[in-house]
C-alpha cells in the first residue's frame, strides 16, 4: 500500500510517500524556522499562512521523487492531531481533498504515535515486533512524556511534564542566554566546549503525588520550569560577559540539568517490569549528550538503544505515511467527516 502522508501540525511543512509502512520513497520537509527565528518561537498565525502557501510543492515534490503518478497513491494520511488548530487544519483540508479526488481512503494519524513508529522506517530499521515491550522517551518543542510501548496502539503513558515541554526548556534558556531560535541545536552545540558541572543546577526534584498527575507515578514526571527559572536568576547574578568559555559552560550545565532529569527518569522506567529496549523519540532526541546519556542507561539495564534516524527525529511526513501504513489510522477507515484534535491524546 502506497500512502501519501501529510504533516503540518506545528512548524515544519512536510508530505512523504511510504509503502507497507515501511519503505521510504519520498519525504520532504520545509522548515518554518527562519520565518519564526525573530519572534523566539512559532507564530501560530504565520505558521498556517506558510502551509497553504507551502504544502501544494511538498506534495507535488513528494509525488514526483517517489516516482508515481497520482493514480498510484492508494491512500493519503494527515497528522489531525495534538497540534496548533490553525495548522493541522492546513494539511487535514488538503489531506481531504486529495483523498475525495483520487478516490482513495483518508487516514487520521495521531502525531505523537507517528514520533514513536518513526523508530521503524526504512528497510534497516529494527522490527516492531523484535523489540516490544519496550519505554520510548517523547522529546518535542511541545511534548515530554514516557510511554510504555505493548504494541501499535497499545500504551501505556508512565509519566509526562507538568509545565514545560524539554525542548521548550531548550529555546527558552536559549533565549535567555541570547543565543536564538531553535535552542536545541545551538545549545548542543555550544555545550560542546563547556563544562558540565560548572553550575549546579536544579533536576526538577521528585513532585509530590498530585491530581493533576492523574494515576502518573510522580518519580516518572518532569518540570522544567524551575530550570528556566534558575537560569535567569543565575543570569542575572552572573551576567554573560562576552567570553566564550563563561557562555559554553552555562550551556553545557543547562543541558546536562535538562539531560540528566530525561535520563533519571528513562532509568526508574525501566525497572518498571520486563522491557527489550529504550527509544528516544522527537526533536530534542537528536541532542548528542542526551544521545550518550541514554546509551549509559540503556547499557545498565541490559536492554537495546532505539533512536529514529536523524531525519525522522524532528516534525516528517513519512512517519504519518508510515503509521497509516502499518495500518495504525485512528478511525482504521476512511472518515472524511472527522474533525481535527488539537489536543489529541495518546
Ligand atoms: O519534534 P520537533 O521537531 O517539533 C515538535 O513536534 O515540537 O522538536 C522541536 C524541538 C525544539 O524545541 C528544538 O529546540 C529541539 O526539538 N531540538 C533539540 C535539538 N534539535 C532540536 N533539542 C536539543 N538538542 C538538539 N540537538
Ligand atoms: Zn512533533
Amino acid at each position: 500500500m502506497r500512502v501519501l502522508g501529510i504533516e503540518t501540525s506545528c512548524d515544519e511543512t512536510a508530505a512523504a510517500v511510504v509503502v507497507d509502512g515501511r519503505d521510504v520513497l519520498s519525504s520532504c520537509v520545509f522548515s518554518q524556522v527562519a520565518l519564526h527565528g525573530p519572534y523566539g518561537g512559532v507564530v501560530p498565525e504565520i505558521a498556517s499562512r506558510s502551509h497553504v502557501q507551502t504544502l501544494p510543492r511538498m506534495i507535488d515534490q513528494a509525488v514526483s521523487k517517489a516516482g508515481m503518478e497520482w493514480g498510484d497513491v492508494d491512500a493519503v494520511a494527515a497528522a489531525f492531531g495534538p497540534g496548533l488548530a490553525s495548522s493541522l487544519l492546513v494539511g487535514v483540508s488538503a489531506a481531504r481533498g486529495l483523498a475525495q479526488r483520487l478516490d482513495v481512503p483518508l487516514i487520521a494519524i495521531n502525531h505523537m504515535e507517528a514520533h514513536i513508529y518513526s523508530l521503524f522506517l526504512e528497510e534497516n530499521a529494527p522490527r516492531l515486533e523484535d523489540v516490544l515491550p519496550f519505554i520510548a522517551l517523547v522529546v518535542s518543542g511541545g511534548h515530554t512524556m514516557l510511554v510504555r510501548v505493548e504494541g501499535l496502539g497499545q500504551y501505556t503513558l508512565l509519566g509526562r511534564t507538568v509545565d514545560d515541554a524539554a525542548g521548550e526548556a531548550f529555546d527558552k534558556g536559549a533565549n535567555l542566554m541570547g543565543l536564538g531560535y531553535p535552542g536545541g541545536p545551538i545549545i548542543d552545540r555550544t555545550a560542546k566546549a563547556g563544562n558540565p558541572n560548572a553550575v549546579r543546577f536544579p533536576r526538577g526534584g521528585r513532585l509530590k503525588a498530585n491530581p493533576m498527575l492523574g494515576g502518573m507515578n510522580p518519580a516518572l514526571c518532569f518540570s522544567f520550569s524551575g530550570l528556566k527559572t534558575a537560569l535567569l536568576y543565575y543570569l542575572r547574578e552572573n551576567p554573560l560577559d562576552g567570553s566564550e568559555e563563561m557562555l559554553a559552560n552555562v550551556a553545557a550545565s543547562y543541558q546536562e540539568a535538562i539531560v540528566g532529569s530525561l535520563a533519571q527518569r528513562c532509568r526508574i522506567a525501566l525497572q518498571s517490569g520486563e522491557v527489550h529496549a529504550l527509544a528516544a523519540v522527537g526533536g530534542v532526541s537528536l541532542n548528542g549528550r542526551l544521545r550518550e546519556r541514554l546509551a549509559e542507561v540503556a547499557e545498565e539495564a541490559s536492554v537495546r538503544l532505539l533512536l529514529s534516524k536523524p531525519h525522522y527525529c524532528a516534525d516528517n511526513a513519512a512517519m504519518i505515511a508510515g503509521l497509516a501504513g502499518a495500518g495504525q489510522g485512528i478511525t482504521g477507515r476512511s472518515d472524511l467527516a472527522m474533525d481535527i484534535d488539537p489536543n489529541m491524546r495518546l
